[in-house]
């Protein structure tokens, strides 16, 4: 891709804010590209799937998830971030699919594309355009907003001593932070000491709340991935975009519910058995 064709890429992602489908006669006043080019231009970007074409009554278009990457993609290689990135992902979550990255100094990052609203795992180019009716809330401000506010509790939390991935940069629905070596809780061989990792978990719970005031909202075994460091198991908190904030009318209730889950994973497995009141005591209470 080059500049014009990324310029054309921008001004579709501008006039999504405003159009269903960005009019053609939009593209033409924004990129100041002569009809012909501009054909020219669009035959490209959706032959490449990274734009799709109005089958209404006017011609528009919109981006795809993957003409959006590549908008995030751009900026990240541009700000001198990311060099590389695999062509697999490294994990496939329900709202999220996360790559492998290489920055331009060799460090290996973890690349994760939000994607909310996606409607089915297998086929993420078809996106739904709208949430709701009336109010034009795309699967791109969503996404967006979601990395937004990853990156943002990555940064409190981080900032507090929490074990979580080191945010690293953001743009629009992409969040690079260092890759973690580990293997999810839930599919760990047997922990060693689970009653060590257990705790740990449950420190870091206590660090995101009280100093960083963060709770994360969506604790469990899933998402927490098992490191070994100098022959310890340590356990890092990921996926942070439904954190509130410690203040937030929610909080007590999630931050309940965050160690419930941990708990319940560690009777379960390993039959590690913990009073949750004594538990939520010492983690809101010091
Ligand atoms: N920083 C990281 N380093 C290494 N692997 C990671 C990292 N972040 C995510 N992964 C891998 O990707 C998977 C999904 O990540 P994450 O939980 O952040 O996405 P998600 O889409 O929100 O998942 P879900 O919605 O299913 O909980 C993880 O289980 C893990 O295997
Ligand atoms: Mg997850």
């Amino acid at each position: 891709l080059n500049e014009e064709d990324f310029k054309v890429l921008v001004a579709i992602e501008h006039g999504m804010a405003r159009h269903e489908y960005v009019p053609l006669e939009y593209i033409a006043k924004v990129t100041n590209f002569t009809d012909d080019k501009l054909d020219m231009i669009l035959r490209k970007l959706h032959r490449l799937g990274l734009i799709q074409r109005n089958k209404g009554p006017y011609i528009g278009y919109v981006l795809t998830t993957f003409g959006y990457d590549s908008l995030a993609l751009r900026a990240l290689v541009k700000r001198g971030v990311l060099e590389r990135i695999s062509a697999d992902p490294i994990g496939v979550g329900k709202e999220a699919d996360i790559y492998e990255g290489v920055t331009p100094s060799g460090e290996v990052v973890a690349v994760k594309f939000h994607r909310i609203g996606r409607v089915s795992f297998r086929n993420p180019r078809r996106v739904r355009t709208y949430v709701g009716d009336r109010r034009h809330i795309s699967w791109l401000y969503m996404s967006r907003l979601s990395a937004q506010r990853e990156y943002e509790a990555l940064v409190l939390v981080h900032q507090h001593g929490v074990k979580a991935p080191r945010p690293i940069a953001h743009n629009r629905h992409v969040v690079v932070t260092e890759k973690i070596e580990g293997v999810p809780l839930f599919e760990v061989p047997p922990l060693e000491d689970p009653e060590d990792v257990m705790y740990q978990v449950i420190e870091n719970v206590k660090l995101a709340y009280t100093r960083a005031g963060v709770v994360h909202g969506d604790l469990s075994e899933f998402n927490v991935l098992v490191t070994v460091e100098n022959g310890r198991e340590v356990p890092v908190i990921i996926d942070w975009p439904q954190w509130v904030p410690s203040i937030h009318p929610s909080a007590e209730s999630l931050l309940r519910r965050d160690i419930e889950n941990i708990v319940r994973f560690f009777r379960r497995k390993y039959n590690l058995r913990v009073d949750v009141e004594e538990i939520i005591k010492q983690v809101t209470q010091g």
